[in-house]
C-alpha cells in the first residue's frame, strides 16, 4: 500500500513541478513530502529496513529540494527535516563525538559534479585541485576511537552530535583491531586517534546469510546494509562474527598530537594501512574537472566486481589544507561529495508466473522473464516473494516490467508498466492447489506464506534432497539438481534415507556411458555416512535449524543416537516420530556420523582464543579446525581459557594470557594439536 502511495505521490509531484504551483500548493507539497521523507528516514536509520528502494527516496529528496529551493518562503514556514536523520536505537548508551560526524552532499550528474568543482575551484583559486574517489559503502557509519594504541569506543553516527555506543559488537569485528600497530620509533604515534568508517557485510556473506536464513524458515535480508545495521546493533555480539561484518575506514575525526596527522587523503589511506586499520580496498586519484569524471566513471566501471556493496562514488579533496579552506556547512562538508549511482534498471516482459515449492512447502511466486542483461549478469526470474506481493504490485503474465538489483544484489521487478499492458490481461490468481503434488495449499495465519499441504509432494522432496545434499550440509559431488530430480522422478528416492538404498543396477539403465559418473556418485554418497555430525543435523532441514543451531547440536548430542535422545531438549519438534524415525534409519543404513572429529577427545571442552594474525590460517580457518575438533574459540582472555594461539603482531590479549598464566601456542603447535587423536 505505502509503495503504491510514494509513486502516486511521485506522479502528483512530477505534475505539480512542471504546472504553475501557488505558495499555499507549494507549502502543502513541501509538507507531505517532508513527513514522508522522514518517515523513510526513521525505519531506514532506526529499523534497518526500508520500503521503497534508495533511488526512489533520492527522487523524494530531490523532488523536495526543487519545491525547497523554488518556494523558499513556502519552505521556510513548515517545520524542517532534521539535517541528517538519526540512527539512535534507545537500546545502547549514547556517547558525544568529539567532531561532529556530518553527512554528504549528494551529486547525481555530471552537472551537479561541475557545480561542487567549479565551488571549489573558486574558493582554491585553482583549476586543477587534487581529488580522490572512493567507492561508497553502503553500511552503517561508525567512529573508531583508539587510545594508547588500544580500542576504546566505537560508536554510530546517531544524529551526528552523539551516537549509540556499540564497542562491544564492533570489537568482535574480525578485521577491527583491538590494538593498533604503533611505530616505536620513526614517525609520531597518535596517542588518542579516532577514525571513522562504514560497518559491513560483503556480498558472499550476505547470499550465504541469507540462504541460512531461507533454508532455516526465517526472513531474508533485503539488502545488505539493513544485515549490517540490524546486527551490530543486537546485544548478542556473536552475531557480528557468524554473519561476516567488516569494517571500512575512510576519514580522520581527531588525532593527538596534531604532529601524527597525516596532510591527505592519500597519506590517511597509508596510515591507516601502517597501524593495522582495513582502510578502502580500492581508490582513484583525479585532478581537475576532466580526471573527475574520468575517476568516477573508473569506479562505475569497476562496481560490479566490488566484494562489498557500494552504491555510489566518495569525491574528496585529497589534502587536508584544501579541505579546512573550503570548509563545512551544518550539515556536510563542501569539499566532498557522493555521487549516486542511479541502480541500472532494464525493461522485459514476463513471460510466466511459476511457483516454487520450497523444502518446508512454502510456495514462492516467481516471475519467468525473457532474459535481460542487468549489472553484467543475465537475468531470466526475478522473484515475487509472496502473495501479498503479487497483489500489491499487480505484476501479471505479459506485463513489461522494470527490473532493478536491490541494492545491486538480488534482481527484483520494481514496477510495472501499466500503459502497456495486454488488454486481455487479468490479475495473477494463486493456486489453491499445489503445483507438485496438487494438494490444497493453507494459509498460515500470522505470516504471508501459503504452504503446501501434502504429505509426499516430490517438490518439497526434491528441494529437501537437494538441501541435503548441499555444500553447507552433505557436499555430496554428483547429487545436484538434475540428478535429483531423475532419482525422485524415477521414484527411487522418496526420503532422504532412500539414498543410502540407491542400486547400481537402477542407475546404470538410465544410460549405457555413465558408470564412471555412477560409480563416483555412489561413493560420494557412500563417503557422506562419515561426514561430521553438524552436517547431517543441518541436512535433515528441520525448521529453524541453521549451520550455527546444528553445530551446537551437534556438540551437545555427539552422535545421531545422541541427537535423537538429547536433540529434543533443546530443539522439541526433535521428539516427533517423524524425526525419531528418521534419525533410527539413517544409523541403521549405516550413517555414523560423529562430533565432534577424532582429535575431539584432545580439544573436547577446551576454549582458544585467537590474537595476532597466524602464518597460514586465517582467523575463519582456524576457528573452524578448532571447532572440528570439538574446541571453542572466543572474544576474550579469561581465566577459563585454556590456551591462546598468538600470531605476528598479537593485541593486548597476549598480555592478559600471560597475567593469567594461560599456555600459549603458536600455528604449528595448533596444528599437532589437532592431529593428535
Ligand atoms: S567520507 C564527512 N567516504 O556515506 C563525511 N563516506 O552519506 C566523511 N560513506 O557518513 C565521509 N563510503 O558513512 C566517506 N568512501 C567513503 C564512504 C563514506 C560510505 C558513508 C559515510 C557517510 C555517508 C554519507
Amino acid at each position: 500500500m505505502k509503495a503504491r502511495f510514494v509513486f502516486l505521490l511521485l506522479i502528483l509531484l512530477t505534475r505539480a513541478v512542471s504546472a504553475a504551483e501557488t505558495p499555499d500548493a507549494a507549502r502543502e507539497k513541501i509538507t507531505v513530502l517532508r513527513a514522508e521523507i522522514a518517515r523513510h528516514d526513521d525505519l531506514y536509520h532506526r529499523q534497518s529496513t526500508s520500503e521503497i528502494p534508495d533511488a526512489t527516496y533520492d527522487r523524494l529528496r530531490r523532488e523536495l529540494e526543487e519545491l525547497e529551493r523554488r518556494h523558499p518562503d513556502a519552505a521556510r514556514s513548515v517545520p524542517s527535516l532534521a539535517g541528517i536523520g538519526d540512527d539512535r536505537t534507545g537500546r545502547f548508551a549514547t556517547r558525544r563525538h568529539a567532531l561532529p560526524m556530518l553527512s554528504l552532499a549528494k551529486a547525481y550528474s555530471p552537472a551537479d559534479l561541475q557545480t561542487f568543482h567549479a565551488r571549489i575551484a573558486g574558493v582554491l583559486g585553482r583549476e586543477n585541485p587534487e581529488y580522490v574517489v572512493e567507492p561508497k559503502l553502503d553500511g552503517l557509519a561508525v567512529s573508531l576511537v583508539y587510545e594508547h594504541g588500544s580500542l576504546v569506543r566505537a560508536v554510530t553516527r546517531g544524529n551526528g552530535v552523539e551516537g549509540d555506543d556499540i564497542t562491544a559488537n564492533v570489537a568482535v569485528i574480525s578485521n577491527v583491531p583491538r590494538t593498533l600497530r604503533l611505530p616505536d620509533a620513526g614517525g609520531v604515534r597518535p596517542e588518542r586517534l579516532e577514525v571513522r568508517g562504514e560497518i559491513y557485510v560483503p556480498l558472499d556473506e550476505f547470499a550465504r546469510v541469507n540462504a541460512e536464513r531461507e533454508a532455516a524458515g526465517e526472513p531474508r535480508f533485503a539488502h545488505p546494509r539493513a544485515l549490517a545495521a540490524g546486527t551490530v546493533r543486537q546485544h548478542d555480539v556473536a552475531e557480528s562474527v557468524r554473519r561476516g561484518l567488516r569494517v571500512a575506514c575512510f576519514a580522520l575525526g581527531t588525532i593527538e598530537p596534531a604532529a601524527a596527522a597525516p596532510a591527505s587523503q592519500r597519506e590517511l589511506q597509508a596510515a591507516l594501512a601502517t597501524w593495522g586499520l582495513p582502510g578502502i580496498p580500492v581508490s582513484w586519484p583525479a585532478q581537475g574537472r576532466a580526471g573527475l569524471d574520468e575517476a568516477v566513471e573508473a569506479v562505475r566501471r569497476a562496481r560490479d566486481g566490488f566484494a562489498f556493496p557500494s552504491d555510489g562514488a566518495v569525491v574528496k579533496l585529497n589534502r587536508f589544507a584544501d579541505q579546512r579552506i573550503v570548509g563545512a556547512s551544518d550539515t556536510a562538508p563542501r569539499w566532498a561529495v557522493a555521487y549516486k549511482f542511479e541502480p541500472e534498471r532494464r525493461e522485459t516482459r514476463v513471460r510466466a508466473i511459476t511457483l516454487q515449492v520450497g523444502r518446508t512447502g512454502v510456495l514462492t511466486p516467481v516471475a519467468e522473464l525473457e532474459p535481460v542483461t542487468l549489472g553484467g549478469v543475465t537475468v531470466a526470474r526475478a522473484t515475487l516473494h509472496n502473495r501479498e506481493e503479487i497483489a500489491r504490485k499487480d505484476v501479471r503474465v505479459g506485463d513489461m516490467v522494470y527490473l532493478e538489483r536491490a541494492g545491486d544484489v538480488i534482481p527484483a521487478i520494481v514496477g510495472v508498466d501499466r500503459n502497456r499492458r495486454p488488454a486481455e490481461s487479468r490479475p495473477f490468481v494463486f493456486p489453491s492447489v499445489c503445483p507438485a503434488c496438487f494438494a490444497p495449499v493453507s494459509r498460515e495465519p500470522e505470516t504471508v506464506a501459503v504452504r503446501c499441504t501434502g504429505p509426499a509432494c516430490p517438490g518439497q522432496l526434491r528441494r529437501q534432497i537437494e538441501h541435503y545434499a548441499s555444500q553447507r550440509a552433505l557436499d555430496i559431488e554428483g547429487l545436484g539438481p538434475a540428478m535429483v530430480d531423475i532419482l525422485v522422478g524415477q521414484g527411487w528416492v522418496t526420503a532422504i534415507p532412500d539414498l543410502y538404498r540407491l542400486r547400481r543396477a537402477d542407475l546404470l539403465s538410465l544410460g549405457r556411458d555413465n558408470e564412471r559418473s555412477v560409480d563416483q556418485l555412489l561413493a560420494a554418497i557412500e563417503r557422506s555416512k562419515r561426514a561430521e555430525l553438524w552436517r547431517v543435523i543441518h541436512g535433515l532441514g528441520i525448521p529453524q535449524v541453521g549451520v550455527t543451531t546444528a553445530k551446537d547440536l551437534a556438540l551437545r548430542c555427539g552422535s545421531l543416537p545422541g541427537l535423537a535422545e538429547k536433540g529434543p531438549e533443546w530443539v522439541a519438534v526433535l521428539a516427533e516420530p517423524r524425526y525419531q524415525d528418521l534419525i533410527a534409519e539413517l544409523v541403521r543404513l549405516g550413517v555414523a556420523a560423529t562430533s565432534p572429529s577424532p582429535a575431539a577427545t584432545t580439544l573436547r571442552g577446551k576454549t582458544f582464543v585467537l590474537t595476532g594474525t597466524l602464518p597460514t590460517l586465517s582467523r575463519v580457518q582456524a576457528t573452524e579446525k578448532i571447532e572440528a575438533a570439538g574446541g571453542r574459540v572466543a572474544s576474550s582472555v579469561s581465566r577459563s581459557t585454556d590456551y591462546v594461539v598468538v600470531g605476528a603482531e598479537p593485541g593486548a590479549k597476549l598480555d592478559r594470557a600471560r597475567a593469567f598464566g594461560v599456555p600459549l601456542l603458536d600455528e604449528a603447535e595448533l596444528r599437532r594439536m589437532l592431529e593428535r587423536k
